[in-house]
């Protein structure tokens, strides 16, 4: 999953932050609001009731009241009153006679009114048409310019009646809604403001320079520049274009300790490898010694089958393991008794069964080893005198059943046999050894080895003359 960049994380965390202050902000203003309209609106109502109150009494005393209708239809049309009523106490019932068709307390807003003699205001604000409507009791009071008490003759507090006006307050509500659009629209417009520029300051102060310190630390590490702290603005990244500069010393230093390191152990193990090489050579030595054999054979083979290896496209490694190890490919006679090994004359067939155990004899010598020489060695060994055509000995393999090495030795061994001198014969013309190569291949050799013996005699033929065979000691 794409992890957030340092701007979506904050760009969010303004975002929630202002919408909880613009919320907060709005209830805030939108109570405040609503209360101080209410507040006005009462106050309105209660001037509107005082000069109800006042019109009504000049009515009363100059002996008017049957106009009183048309006095409160002017009143409301005047100040823009939606509804307007008066509601008779009980005193000014018995007075002037009733004048509720609907009973006294039609409703509970005005009951509440004459029993607590305070004004009762209800707000029905969530309509298209928001409306407040205010119960104002009037109350017998002695003072004043409209003394009560003058004309009615109650008891001072007395309720003697009550206003019942209904008032339009869209105006109000409009006003309130404007307020809190305008902060909304202030406020969204501040978050914008504030996200593109915080975005900007992200951009310029972290991103940019975040990605010019990548790509320098890169080349810091590749070629060995150390990072220039001037490109950079602020105190954070110049401190960590020094660290990266100090650690990439370091790692330099160590990389040129390791590197020196890498190199000793590179010449330990090809010391390693050379001192196997020349002990394995020495064994193939000592063993050609043993046999009597004729000499330089053991180098010879192991020329003729780099010689062979190299033109067969076998890789470099594979080269140098059957060179090193082709030495050994007889290493098995050693456990062959001198009787028969030295035996002069022709061998009997039991003493030939006898013979031809030192192939798997050699295996059992090298096999035990993990190193690749000595495995290589031990293949040779075990399959030098198998045949191409599967007539050969100890397996019986044939054609690429038997390891490239195998076939390798077998045609070295061969050649080497036929065109060295040996104590008991003559060394064959070399015409005549080819004829006889040539002949063996697809018999005893493999015929693409052959092809490449063909096709390379003369170096063959050189390796016999750098190293010549003399009669063994
Ligand atoms: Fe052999
Ligand atoms: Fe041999």
């Amino acid at each position: 999953m794409k992890k957030p960049s340092i701007k979506t994380i904050t760009v969010k965390n303004i975002t929630n932050f202002i919408f909880i202050m613009v919320t907060i902000l709005l209830l805030i203003t939108g109570f405040n609001f609503r209360a101080l309209s209410k507040t006005a609106i009462e106050n309105q109502a209660l001037a509107h009731a005082e000069l109800v109150k006042a019109g009504l009494t000049a009515q009363m005393k100059s002996g008017v009241m049957a106009n009183q209708g048309f006095y409160l239809e002017e009143i409301r049309e005047l100040k823009k009153i939606n509804k307007v009523a008066i509601i008779r106490g009980e005193a000014i019932n018995t007075q002037f006679g009733t004048a509720n068709p609907e009973g006294l307390f039609r409703d509970q807003a005005i009951q509440q009114a004459f029993v607590t003699k305070t004004p009762v205001f209800t707000m029905d604000e969530f309509n298209l048409t928001p409306t407040i409507r205010a119960i104002i009791p009037y109350i017998a009071k002695p003072e004043g310019a409209l003394n009560c008490l003058s004309c009615h003759e109650v008891p001072e507090g007395t309720v003697l009646g009550a206003i019942d006006i209904t008032l339009d307050v869209t105006t109000y509500r409009n006003q309130s809604l404007l307020v809190l659009a305008s902060i909304l629209f202030i406020s969204l417009s501040f978050l914008l403001l504030i996200i593109v520029n915080t975005s900007q300051i992200i951009q310029h102060n972290i991103q940019e320079p975040l990605n010019k310190l990548i790509q320098h630390a890169k080349l810091a590490y590749k070629k060995n520049q150390p990072i220039s702290t001037d490109q950079f603005t602020t105190s954070e990244f110049t401190s960590v274009a020094d660290e990266i500069n100090l650690f990439n010393n370091e790692i330099i230093a160590h990389q040129d300790i390791l590197q020196g390191k890498n190199e000793q152990l590179v010449a330990l193990n090809n010391e390693i490898e050379n001192t196997l090489r020349e002990t394995v050579y020495t064994m193939g030595v000592i063993e050609e010694k043993r046999s009597q054999e004729t000499s330089n054979h053991t180098k010879r083979v192991a020329l003729y089958s780099q010689l062979m290896a190299k033109r067969s496209g076998l890789s470099d490694r594979e080269v140098e393991l059957i060179t090193a190890a082709s030495p050994l490919h007889d290493i098995g006679k050693i456990g062959i008794t001198d009787d028969i090994l030295l035996k002069p004359g022709r061998l009997s067939n039991a003493e030939h069964e006898i013979m031809k155990s030192h192939a798997r004899m050699g295996y059992t010598m090298l096999s035990h080893s993990k190193r690749d020489i000595l495995q290589a060695a031990a293949i040779t060994a075990l399959q030098h005198h198998e045949k191409w055509d599967g007539s050969g000995y100890p397996q019986g393999l044939q054609g690429e059943q038997i390891h490239i090495y195998g076939r390798i030795v077998a045609l070295a061994d061969v050649f080497d046999a036929l065109f060295s001198s040996r104590i008991y014969k003559e060394s064959w013309p070399l015409s005549k050894v080819i004829e006889h190569i040539k002949n063996q291949s697809g018999k005893h050799l493999d015929p693409n080895l052959v092809q490449i013996f063909l096709d390379n005699t003369a170096d063959f033929v050189k390796i016999t003359e750098l190293y010549p065979s003399k009669s063994s000691t």
